[in-house]
């Protein structure tokens, strides 16, 4: 996975690509955003809105952008532009690739954060401090954390060197086979959870929270955040389906694949909030607590349960892994990009990307421990760099990034080339180009115009 550029990188099989890219795909957005988001957004009617946006504008994105990869065989931005050539097109549309470059450098800036917590939870967890903790102490303990810059530096310095030290190294072949095991174990574990919290937990109004849409709660806002939030949790517009596209073999079906790695996302997704919320109204906690609710949740769960300390460890480690996997593919851009712009080394690039990484990152730790720079009330409107980094990437970048490959791949590339290539029978073909070529683009258009209407994207 080191050379972006080799045409002749491949993976070894169809598994071995599923697994690499729902590694990417499963991560921080399936365990903690996406449960918070649907405790901030009123749970049902979001969920299904989610739903319907990673099945009608998620896969066919995803298709769409592992076709330009398979077909450019390089990097994001060099593969747009060898295929706009072949088309005759404008070279700006390389600008598309560009752009989810950028995003995903931002994203991991945050990202690197929030796993940062994760790794803090597994000291905590080992060192049985949850156990019977009450809500309120884990509260205070979780303030603590995110309080102290201190800590929050230190943890997020550690995730930030050993990925860039295994981007640098090349040894994400040697990850992707740990992965092989963990993201089974992960789902096992989750399953295990959810099992607990069902029974423990109030399971049924965990579940009417969650399944029972109410469509009065659902806002525009909550629409685009759906949206958004269906690009980030399948890693789309952000690079790195071009890039794994790149390294498909040929005989490959793009479609199938594709909806697989999105079915394993959406799966790991609900099981985590099926295995938060009942823990959630059991303690009559608040579910739009925010970005802190699964760290004030499970381990309630874990101080609880019988081998509460082991499981909740173990869990907490996962967590981390699959942080890891996406930081690596979240950060393989920036560095192949300076690798081929600037001529840099491996080594050299990846330390760049992750000390430009760094100082990013302090924007979003300033947020959480509460400094009053990183933290601003404008027009009664409350939000924070974090908050402007993370709505920025997920409600603008990334569904605009899908807009526009949508686009190129719908309109620009020749309708019979893409045929030839996903091998769907006619009318499922026939469905999915519809998809792509007018129901993708209208939707984030939609989307968007309501909201610059109503200007509030950065809620
Ligand atoms: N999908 C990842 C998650 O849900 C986040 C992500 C967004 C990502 N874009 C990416 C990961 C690009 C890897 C590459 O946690």
């Amino acid at each position: 996975m080191s050379k972006v550029n080799k045409t002749h990188a491949q993976w070894s099989n169809r598994f071995a690509y599923i697994l690499a890219a729902t590694g990417a795909a499963v991560g921080l957005g399936n365990i903690w955003k996406f449960p918070y988001i649907v405790g901030e957004n009123g749970g049902g009617a979001f969920v299904l809105v989610y739903l319907f946006c990673i099945a009608i504008v998620g896969v066919p994105v995803m298709i769409a952008e592992v076709y330009l990869g398979k077909k450019g065989r390089q990097s994001p931005m060099r593969a747009v532009a060898t295929i706009a050539k072949q088309y005759s097109v404008s070279n700006c549309w390389k600008y598309a690739g560009g752009m989810g470059v950028a995003a995903g450098y931002l994203i991991l800036s945050f990202y690197a954060v929030i796993a940062g917590w994760a790794c803090a939870y597994v000291l905590q967890s080992a060192t049985g401090q949850f156990d019977n903790a009450t809500p309120a102490q884990i509260q205070t303990g979780f303030a603590e954390l995110t309080s102290s810059p201190l800590t929050l530096i230190g943890w997020t310095t550690f995730m930030l060197a050993i990925t860039a030290a295994v981007v640098a190294k090349g040894l994400q072949q040697g990850l992707e086979r740990c992965v092989r095991y963990m993201m089974p174990a992960m789902f096992i574990l989750l399953l295990v959870i959810a099992g607990y919290s069902a029974s423990y937990g109030d399971f049924s109004q965990a579940l009417s929270f969650m399944f029972e849409p109410d469509f009065s709660k659902l806002t525009v806002h909550a629409v685009l955040e759906a949206l958004g939030h269906s690009f980030f949790t399948l890693s789309l517009a952000s690079g790195v389906m071009i890039m794994y596209g790149a390294y498909l073999p040929d005989e490959t079906s793009i479609v199938k694949t594709s909806i697989w790695i999105a079915i394993a996302d959406t799966l790991v997704a609900l099981l985590a909030g099926l295995a938060i919320f009942p823990i959630v109204f059991e303690n009559n906690l608040t579910p739009s607590a925010g970005p802190s609710l699964i760290f004030e949740t499970l381990p309630l769960a874990f101080g609880q349960m019988p081998g509460g300390q082991i499981i909740g460890t173990v869990f907490f480690v996962m967590l981390v892994f699959a942080a890891f996997t996406s930081a690596i593919a979240l950060i393989e851009s920036s560095v192949a990009w300076f690798v081929e712009k600037k001529g840099y080394g491996r080594v050299a690039s990846a330390v760049l990307s992750a000390t430009g990484l760094w100082l990013l990152s302090l924007l979003s730790i300033f947020s959480f421990t509460g400094a009053t720079w990183a933290n601003f009330d404008i027009m009664s409107l409350q939000f924070s760099l974090f908050d402007v980094i993370d709505k920025l990437t997920s409600n603008i970048m990334l569904p605009l990034g899908g807009l526009l490959i949508a686009i190129f791949v719908g309109w620009k590339v020749r309708q019979n080339d893409l045929a030839a290539e996903l091998k769907l029978p006619e009318n499922a073909f026939k469905l999915s180009f519809i998809l792509l070529k007018y129901v993708t683009p209208a939707i984030v258009l939609i989307v968007f115009i309501y909201m610059t209407r109503i200007i509030n994207l950065f809620k």
